[in-house]
Order: structure tokens, then C-alpha cells, then sequence
């Protein structure tokens, strides 16, 4: 049987300390789409996710439909209201599909919560344990950008991360899927795509820095010391930029603003189709193999930015000068095929990055996906500002949003 409860927090409160915001991985992400159904078709099909698990009517789930959907150690939950008055149907009304929560994993829910309510987040939900007689998981939420939450999940028996990572339920609320045709042809036919290795959120002109605070002061994360420090705004990019580092390795929160330009910032327009409101821009996927998970991503229909060949033209002497100044060998993937696969490519002093961006994943020019692949290099791909930004420019111009 099924149980759920709302913890008081009363005895907890009091033992909290900085290691209850002790992060142990990306748990999941949850996205709220239009059609949740065919949304993980469309998902498994193009980026070789397996649908692993489902929470709805057949389930028992009477007010919404998830859809789990696991590569490596990705996990993305997508989610539909069912009932009338789900906030899914808000969100998608003003945003189209996106990110709804990036969710944690973490010792203990209940003391993550408090802790980060003490340090100044907004609570968006209680803690609540759901349990049964293998297991319980116990999810607690606060607020972020816009109406993006951080969700904190931490995990018994049956429902421990362990058992997550090789295939278990996510939770007790889901079964696992049978019979799903695409599932071997995934298993056949690799995307490669490991972990989550950044998350960038696009934040209102002015608020970049707020944000920095936030991340700072709620949760404990230090702002990411890296090669693009010094100049991330150029003519071009029109945008600001800065990193959170969560600690512990696992995972990168870059925040961008707009910044005025010679034209229409990429933020500008996100925001303007995002009713205003600050959101989840990009999510970067880790590769070990940038050309093997492009090409079978290519092959699957992804649409990927178009990066101009003359882009090609000088790119091999900056990037490999700057490995030899510093000890590094050269870029050792076939350079030819890297031009005809239209992957761009970056160096500073610690090694070399190979990364490539799709087009946005649905019909509003908002949330898109990266495929990186890092040699060394832990920053974020700043000498591809200028390609990059002449090849989203012509995007927006056919979008009419320049
Ligand atoms: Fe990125």
C-alpha cells in the first residue's frame, strides 16, 4: 500500500546544517509539454532516449501523465495535466513546453528544504514522502527563476538512487514500460549522450547578478572561474553571462541576461516568446564521442544550428595554438569531419571542447539542447561566440525577430 504524508518539520529544523544542501546528483528534470504522450515519441525517437516508466490514468494517475525518459544518467520526466485545473496548462499556455524543475538528489529532502528556506528560498512545495513496504522517496521545492523550481528528492530502498541509475522505479507513483518498439532501437543505435552537464537560464536584463547572489547565499554554489571570465560580452553575443558551480561535480548553472547589441539579443527574444518571464534556455548533454553522437543524431532527424564553413577557415590554427601555448595536443578528431558534421570547436588552458546546439525543440524559440563533448576544457565554448551568434542571427531573421 501507498502512503503519503507531510512531515512536520520540528526536530529536523534544528540539526541542519550546509551538508543537508549536499548535492548528490541532477535527480531528474521534469518538463511540462502540450502532449506528453507525444512528446516522449518524439524525444525517444530523435535524441535515443529509452521510455522507461510511466505515471498515468493507467497507472492510476488521475490528474497528469509523466513520462520517464532515461539515457546514461539523464533522466527527464514529461509531464501533461489531465485534471482541469493542473498548472501544466498555465505553463504551457504562457511558455509553450519547457522546463518546469530541475530536481536534485540529496540526503534528506526535509532538511534540504529547510535549510535552503533558512538561507532565503521561496518554498514552493512541503516536503512530502510518498512510501510503500520496499521504499520511500521524500520530495521537497523551492523557487528559482521565473517559475522554474529546484526540487530536492532523497530516496529509500527500493526507490534509492542505486537502484534508479540501473533501471529501478523512479518512484512508487510509476511502472515500467513494456513492449516499446523503440527501446531496442535505441539500445542498437546509440546517441551516446552520458549526463547533464550544464543547465543555462536566461534571466531578465539586470538580474543576472541577483541570481548570482541567490545561488550563492540559498544554496552554496560559487561562481565558476574559468578562461571566458574576462570578456563573455562581445559585439556580438549580446549577452552577459556567469557560471554557478554546484559543487561536488555535478552540475554547472550558467545565468545570461540580454546586453544591448548591434541587434535583437537571443535573451531579448527568448523572453519576448516566454511571456516575459525568465526560464530554462538550454540543457547540455556530455558525449565521449562528439562525431559518433552527432552523426546518429543527424541521422535521426535533429536539427541542429548550421555553422557557416568558412567558420572552418581559421578555427584549426586558434584552437590548436592555443593547445600548444599551453602543453596541450592538438585537437585529435578528424578535422574534415568535424567541418562536414558542422561541429564547432573551442580550446583555452586546460584542453579543448567539442559542442554543437540543435535548433529550438518546439515551435516558440526557447528551450534547445547542447551535445558537448569537453577534452580538458571545462569552460563554455566562448571563441564560438562570433559563429554562433552570425548563424542564430539569421535564425531570428526568419523567425522575423530581429
Ligand atoms: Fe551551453
Amino acid at each position: 500500500m501507498t502512503t503519503t504524508s507531510t512531515p512536520s518539520s520540528t526536530t529536523k529544523a534544528q540539526t541542519v546544517s550546509d551538508d543537508a544542501l549536499r548535492l548528490i546528483d541532477v535527480d531528474h528534470v521534469r518538463f511540462y509539454v502540450g502532449n506528453a504522450k507525444q512528446a516522449a515519441h518524439f524525444y525517444a525517437y530523435t535524441f535515443g532516449f529509452k521510455l522507461d516508466q510511466i505515471a498515468d490514468l493507467t497507472t492510476g494517475s488521475r490528474d497528469e501523465a509523466n513520462y520517464l525518459l532515461t539515457q546514461g544518467n539523464i533522466r527527464f520526466i514529461l509531464t501533461s495535466g489531465l485534471s482541469l485545473d493542473h498548472e501544466a496548462h498555465d505553463h504551457v499556455k504562457r511558455y509553450g513546453d519547457g522546463v518546469r524543475s530541475i530536481a536534485f538528489t540529496v540526503d534528506d529532502a526535509e532538511a534540504a528544504f529547510n535549510q535552503a528556506v533558512k538561507n532565503g528560498a521561496e518554498a514552493e512545495n512541503e516536503p512530502t514522502t510518498i512510501s510503500n513496504n520496499d521504499g520511500s522517496i521524500t520530495t521537497s521545492a523551492i523557487k528559482i527563476y521565473g517559475r522554474v523550481i529546484h526540487t530536492f528528492v532523497s530516496r529509500s530502498g527500493k526507490y534509492s538512487l542505486e537502484n534508479v541509475r540501473k533501471g529501478g522505479l523512479i518512484s512508487p507513483a510509476f511502472a515500467k514500460v513494456e513492449n516499446y518498439a523503440l527501446n531496442d532501437y535505441n539500445q542498437q543505435n546509440p546517441c551516446g549522450l552520458k549526463y547533464l552537464d550544464h543547465c543555462v537560464g536566461n534571466v531578465e536584463l539586470g538580474k543576472m547578478d541577483y541570481w548570482v547572489s541567490w545561488y550563492e547565499n540559498v544554496l552554496g554554489f560559487k561562481l565558476f572561474k574559468h578562461f571566458d571570465d574576462d570578456d563573455i560580452s562581445t559585439e556580438y553575443s549580446a549577452l552577459m553571462s556567469k557560471v554557478m558551480d554546484s559543487g561536488y561535480g555535478v552540475i554547472k548553472f550558467p545565468i545570461n541576461e540580454p546586453a544591448p547589441g548591434k541587434k535583437k539579443s537571443q535573451i531579448q527574444e527568448y523572453l519576448d516568446w516566454h511571456d516575459n518571464t525568465a526560464g530554462v534556455q538550454h540543457l547540455a548533454m556530455r558525449t565521449n564521442d562528439e562525431l559518433s553522437s552527432v552523426t546518429e543524431l543527424n541521422r535521426r532527424g535533429v536539427d541542429f544550428l548550421y555553422v557557416p564553413k568558412e567558420y572552418y577557415n581559421e578555427v584549426w590554427d586558434r584552437v590548436n595554438k592555443m593547445l600548444k601555448e599551453n602543453g596541450h595536443d592538438a585537437v585529435k578528431e578528424d578535422h574534415e569531419k568535424i567541418k562536414e558534421l558542422g561541429i564547432l570547436v573551442d580550446a583555452d588552458d586546460e584542453g579543448y571542447l567539442l559542442q554543437l546546439f540543435t535548433k529550438p525543440l518546439q515551435d516558440r524559440p526557447t528551450l534547445f539542447f547542447e551535445i558537448i563533448c569537453r577534452r580538458g576544457s571545462q569552460s563554455f565554448g566562448k571563441g564560438n561566440f562570433k559563429a554562433l551568434f552570425e548563424s542564430l542571427e539569421q535564425e531570428q531573421e526568419r523567425r522575423g525577430n530581429l
